[in-house]
């Protein structure tokens, strides 16, 4: 009895310490000044762009104030991502998009990538069928077919307002040909990320310097604007045909990678139809298979629906123990069920079902901690994992996109296209390698997520917009591997159940349970010392980490003005509006 305390104890002193030491160290890593004035929370009459990066934001801003809609302000930041946050904005990834019109049409676009035609199931273990460890996650082994100029393009046949391909993609260019300038978070990630640049790239690439980067660095991007100007003359074809397909074609022969031509050419994107669900007077429109995102969010919101979250207090044991014992069967059916449905019968109406989620929390004890162990072991990294980007926009006639797209892990596989000057993903580590055996994001997957040529491997991402008694309320999403759904999740709970305003909301500290391994990861004072040991007490876990999921939303306000926020986790992030 006295050990098992004084393991409690001990546990507790331990964790207290560790969040100290995380405040302090994320207080002394915070850049002096950027190159930028960054605005992260603020209220627009009518427009608003919440991006991962200033001038990324502001494109997006050019566009509508150039007459085009949110779906046209969507791509053009897009591409200025992939040349401004090369880590993940990008055209060698993949993504989703989520679109609500102003009359109430929904949409979701799915441009993920594909594995190869020569890809198979156990591509990534050795002869003793074991996972070969970063064969999915660097190199050319690891990448999937891009599918973002495919995205960008279908989405701008459907819904462009602008009809104006090349307006869209110049700032883009010029941003990539005359150069900008890098922030502090962008120069300490090409200076760390160096060797990996150089194990898998032929010198002469811009992002390897002969020094250190420094903030305030110009990055001229010259081979990238060449792409981006064949695919501004060519559309999607400038990219998935000719000197662009040929250049990622002969990039793979060099390193053993898998896309061919045929490959590029037979990529095409999916029109699917949202998942939507509805939370009390709240309508959640949100991202089908091939992401999880949408039906795992779904699921907590209904799950959580029944209990009184704001009467328990926010982020009190009960109602940390209620959200995570919802998550830890959502992440259980997540690993089991997900996957494309294109190739697998994903039983998303039986996940949704109202009877089904009352069954899956029937046997929840309020009081005690259900254990995941008996279901096998996870292997979740410390890591912070934000390589994802994410942009929500509002445009003045009140349509909205939601938009999250990746390269996976930093600046992806670190394999660029010689001579087309854009990084690769390595979204083939988002399949499951092996059942049981985790991914990077500690991420276990089976039968479903299995690896198939052209098959699409599953996400996390969580594009979202919600509706307030029918009209739009708040579009929402992030980057951060598995955090994104809870994170998602949270920002939305913290708007409509704890009553804050957005910024708050979205500034307000979280906590993650991913069924696997069995623990609640916490951000530092997200749960004060009391209601943590409760949860202890009732057998929960707990991990500190220093930060989780990168959200930026756009809420509409009761007099129809529009509060865009970043988050203030990443010092990069701007919310731009008028
Ligand atoms: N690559 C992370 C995700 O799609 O969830």
């Amino acid at each position: 009895m006295f050990n098992k305390y004084y393991t409690k104890m001990k546990r507790s002193i331990f964790f207290s310490i560790f969040s100290i030491f995380l405040i302090l160290s994320a207080c002394r890593t915070k850049p002096d000044k950027s190159p930028y004035t960054i605005t992260q929370n603020i209220i627009g009459d009518s427009c608003m762009v919440v991006a991962e990066h200033p001038l990324a934001s502001k494109v997006g801003v050019k566009i509508l104030k150039a007459g085009g809609n949110a779906i046209d302000a969507a791509i053009a930041t897009q591409f200025a991502l992939a040349v401004v946050h090369p880590r993940a904005g990008n055209i060698g990834g993949g993504g989703f998009m989520v679109v609500r019109m102003a009359d109430g049409e929904t949409a979701a676009l799915d441009y993920r990538e594909e594995a190869p035609s020569s890809a198979y199931r156990d591509m990534y273990l050795d002869s003793t069928e074991t996972v070969i460890e970063l064969l999915s996650k660097e190199g050319h082994l690891a990448v999937g077919v891009p599918g973002t100029v495919a995205g960008m393009e279908a989405a701008f046949q459907k819904f462009s307002q602008l009809k104006n391909w090349g307006q869209l993609l110049e700032p883009a260019i010029q941003l990539a040909e005359n150069g900008f300038k890098i922030t502090q978070p962008e120069a300490t990630r090409l200076n760390k990320y160096k060797k990996q640049f150089f194990q898998q790239n032929e010198t002469g690439v811009p992002f390897v310097i002969k020094g250190q980067w420094e903030m305030g660095d110009l990055l001229v991007q010259k081979d990238l604007a060449a792409t981006l100007r064949r695919i501004s003359e060519h559309g999607a074809k400038g990219f998935y045909e000719g000197e662009t397909a040929d250049l990622i074609v002969t990039e793979m022969k060099r390193g053993g990678g898998l896309i061919t031509k045929e490959d590029l050419q037979n990529y095409e994107v999916r029109w699917r139809d949202p998942i939507i669900s509805e939370y009390k007077n709240y309508r959640v429109i949100t991202m089908p298979p091939s992401s999880s995102g949408g039906v795992a969010l779904s699921q907590l919101l209904k799950m959580i629906e029944p209990f009184p979250l704001a009467q328990y207090g926010f982020h009190s044991a009960k109602s940390v123990h209620t959200i995570v014992e919802a998550e830890r069967r959502v992440y259980a059916d997540r690993s089991k069920f997900l996957g494309d449905s294109d190739f697998y019968p994903v039983p998303v109406d039986s996940l949704l079902d109202d009877d089904y989620l009352k069954i899956r929390m029937a046997d929840f004890d309020i009081s005690e901690a259900t254990l995941s162990d008996s279901m096998g072991s996870g292997n979740f990294k410390d890591v912070e994992s934000f390589e994802t980007t994410h942009t929500s926009i509002v445009d003045a006639a009140g349509n909205a996109v939601a938009v999250t797209t990746t390269l996976n892990l930093n600046y992806g596989s670190k394999v660029i296209v010689a001579g087309g000057g854009f990084f690769l993903n390595d979204e083939m580590d988002d399949f499951s390698a092996k059942p049981g055996v985790p991914n990077y994001f500690g991420l276990i997957g089976a039968e479903a997520n299995a690896i198939e040529p052209g098959k699409r491997m599953l996400s996390s991402m969580t594009p979202t917009i919600v509706e307030k008694d029918d009209d739009l309320f708040l579009v929402v999403g992030a980057p951060g591997g598995s955090t994104i759904i809870t994170a998602v999740l949270q920002t939305i709970l913290n708007v409509v159940e704890y009553g804050m305003p957005l910024d708050e909301a979205v500034e307000a500290p979280r906590f993650h349970h991913q069924w696997l391994p069995d623990q609640i990861k916490v951000e530092p004072t997200a749960i004060d010392t009391v209601e943590r040991q409760i949860l202890w007490d009732m057998g929960h876990q707990l991990k500190g980490v220093s930060r989780m999921a990168l959200i930026k939303a756009v809420q509409v306000l009761p007099d129809g003005k529009l509060h865009g926020v970043g988050d203030p986790r990443n010092v990069d992030d701007h919310a731009e509006g008028y």
